[in-house]
């Protein structure tokens, strides 16, 4: 019925085929096929206070596969900013194993660490966190420090970036000279300027309007076509976690899959108890 469209998204569909198999040749494939980007094994996260224990994440279970759109659901405090930033190798878990492309974070020293988030991760935090005394433009390329993969250009994809977050004429600002959407979108641009293979988002469109927010999804699920990493995503927008190949759904800190009979709008959980 619409061939052109259709043919788009076929061509759409190849590139991040091809940018998959291209970033991930060096893994062992499961016996489905597929390459696993990001495991958790028995993950467990918890805060002490004065003499009370939060128990943020509670032994997560997760594997996360190459190109794959992920969606994470969850009320407020059960544990959603902590898992990323574990995943995302910002913080280190109690016990419990993180492994990306089969690295264990856990083994690594801060250092190396570091270069290998430049290297293979993006994040998009909940608050932007933004350094306050650099500019647009030296935000966006701070992780371009911690980045020696050799086949990362970046002239062409950072225009591509700013025109298509827009930011061209505010390059030159601080953080506090930009108004919430644009310092989001600053956010957005940093943590994809090396073209991460796995991208962190926490609730990216959180305080965008609808609009904005439609903007920003398309851009991140186009980013994803095009260089085939995998997404992440923190929302509380079911509409938005309706667009994921699967939904999980974080409940005082217990990582599971969603399976809201109610709703039946959103993939990712075929049957079972919840
Ligand atoms: N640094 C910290 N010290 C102590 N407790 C913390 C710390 N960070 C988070 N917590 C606690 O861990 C739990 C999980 O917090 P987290 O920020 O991961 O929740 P969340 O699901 O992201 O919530 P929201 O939807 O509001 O962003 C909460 O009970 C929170 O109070
Ligand atoms: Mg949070």
């Amino acid at each position: 019925m619409y061939p052109r469209k259709d043919k788009a998204a076929e061509k759409a569909r190849r590139i991040m085929q091809q940018s998959i198999e291209d970033h991930t040749a060096d893994l062992a494939p499961t016996v489905d096929g597929r390459k696993v980007v990001l495991e958790t094994v028995d993950v467990m996260r918890q805060y002490h206070q004065y003499d009370e224990v939060v128990t943020a994440v509670h032994r997560a279970n997760l594997q996360v596969f190459a190109g794959e759109f992920v969606a994470i659901v969850g009320a407020s405090g059960s544990g959603k900013s902590t898992l990323l930033h574990l995943c995302a190798g910002l913080d280190r878990p109690n016990s419990g194993s993180i492994s990306v492309r089969g690295h264990k974070l856990e083994e690594m020293s801060e250092d190396d660490l570091g270069e290998f988030r430049g290297n293979f991760l993006g994040m998009i935090f909940q608050s932007h966190h933004l350094i306050p005394q650099l500019t647009a433009l030296e935000n966006i390329l701070v992780p371009t420090l911690m980045c020696d993969r050799e086949e990362v250009s970046y002239e062409q994809h950072f225009k591509r970036l700013i025109t298509a977050l827009d930011l061209a004429d505010r390059l030159h600002h601080l953080p506090s000279e930009l108004s919430g959407g644009q310092q989001q979108r600053v956010a957005i641009a940093r943590a994809l300027i090396n073209r991460p293979q796995i991208l962190f988002a926490d609730e990216p469109t959180g305080n965008l309007d609808r609009a904005n927010a439609e903007e920003v999804l398309g851009l991140l699920l186009a980013t994803r076509e095009e260089l085939g990493c995998a997404l992440v995503m923190v929302t509380h927008d079911l509409s938005i976690a309706a667009r994921a190949d699967r939904v999980l759904k974080m409940e005082a800190g217990r990582l599971r899959p969603w399976n809201n009979r109610m709703d039946g709008m959103l993939p990712g959980y075929e049957g079972g108890e919840e």
